[in-house]
């Protein structure tokens, strides 16, 4: 795990979320509350005994307290628990935490690289690689009731694939096409009738004037038919830092299934 986390800098990352969201606090705020708000929303139809929460991470957008209140276990998995997350979960006695690469694809990714850099290595194509989880990493016996993928779904394979540009082993089009597998995937790890998916799909960014500069497409599956679903904005980065100079907002899409 610890080298997963050294080439993939995941614990990076979620220092640098918890970072910008004391930035953005206030220009966070909608977001936070319409995804917490959309959960509670989506686990009233759910049996109540079994909630898996995918990328947990510092609970920003989690109504932790809540769930724990409506179902018996409630299990959160993230690829890492930052020790205050863990101390604050004391006083919560149904929380069972999970640390896990939720892709199952992270140690394979490294594995091939490293095969594919030794001398005459035939070439292993990225999407023939297969995930090594099941269940989300919880034991098979235990069947979730509730499965929420919470402002993950982009986030998966954005750290695997930055990796692999550096490595100069495949072309552009080779890793769209991974970004889509591991996009698929864990899509398809999710259950219909216990779902509920919340990503943000497209990256707008604005000069100062309030132009469009230029959009990211973040999401490259279809999104599965649902019952009931909520769209909205978030004011990502109104400072300039993530992309320099511009105002990044992303489009958020919420949905039950
Ligand atoms: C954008 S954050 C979502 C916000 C998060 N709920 C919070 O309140 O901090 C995405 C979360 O997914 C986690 N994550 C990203 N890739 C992951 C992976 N491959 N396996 C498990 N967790 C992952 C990150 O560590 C982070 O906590």
């Amino acid at each position: 795990m610890s080298k997963i986390h050294r080439k993939f800098k995941y614990k990076i990352d979620q220092k640098g979320i918890i970072n910008r969201y004391f930035h953005e606090k206030e220009n966070w705020k909608s977001h936070l509350e319409n995804t917490k708000k959309f959960i509670l929303k989506s686990a009233k139809n759910k049996n109540n005994k079994i909630a898996v929460i995918l990328g947990s991470g510092w609970w920003l957008d989690i109504p932790v307290i809540e769930l724990s209140k409506i179902f018996e276990t409630v299990f959160l998995i993230d690829i890492f628990h930052q020790k205050e997350i863990l101390y604050k979960a004391k006083k919560i006695p149904n929380l069972k935490f999970i640390e896990t690469d939720i892709t199952g694809l992270a140690e394979t990714v490294l594995e091939t690289v490293a095969l594919s850099q030794k001398r005459n290595a035939k070439k292993i194509r990225l999407t023939d690689l297969i995930p090594k989880i099941s269940n989300f990493g919880i034991p098979e016996i235990i069947k979730p009731d509730f499965i929420v993928s919470v402002n993950l779904l982009n986030q998966l394979d954005i750290l695997i694939t930055s990796y692999l540009k550096n490595q100069n082993l495949y072309s552009p089009k080779e890793i769209k096409d991974f970004q889509k597998y591991i996009q698929q995937n864990h899509l398809n790890s999710l259950k219909v009738n216990k779902t509920c998916l919340i990503t943000d799909y497209k990256e707008l960014n604005f000069n100062k004037n309030n132009v469009l500069e230029y959009e990211n497409q973040l999401v490259f599956v279809d999104f599965p038919k649902n019952k009931f679903e909520d769209n909205w904005e978030w004011k990502f980065d109104m400072n300039g830092r993530y992309n320099k100079n511009l105002q990044t907002i992303f489009k958020v899409r919420a949905i039950d299934f």
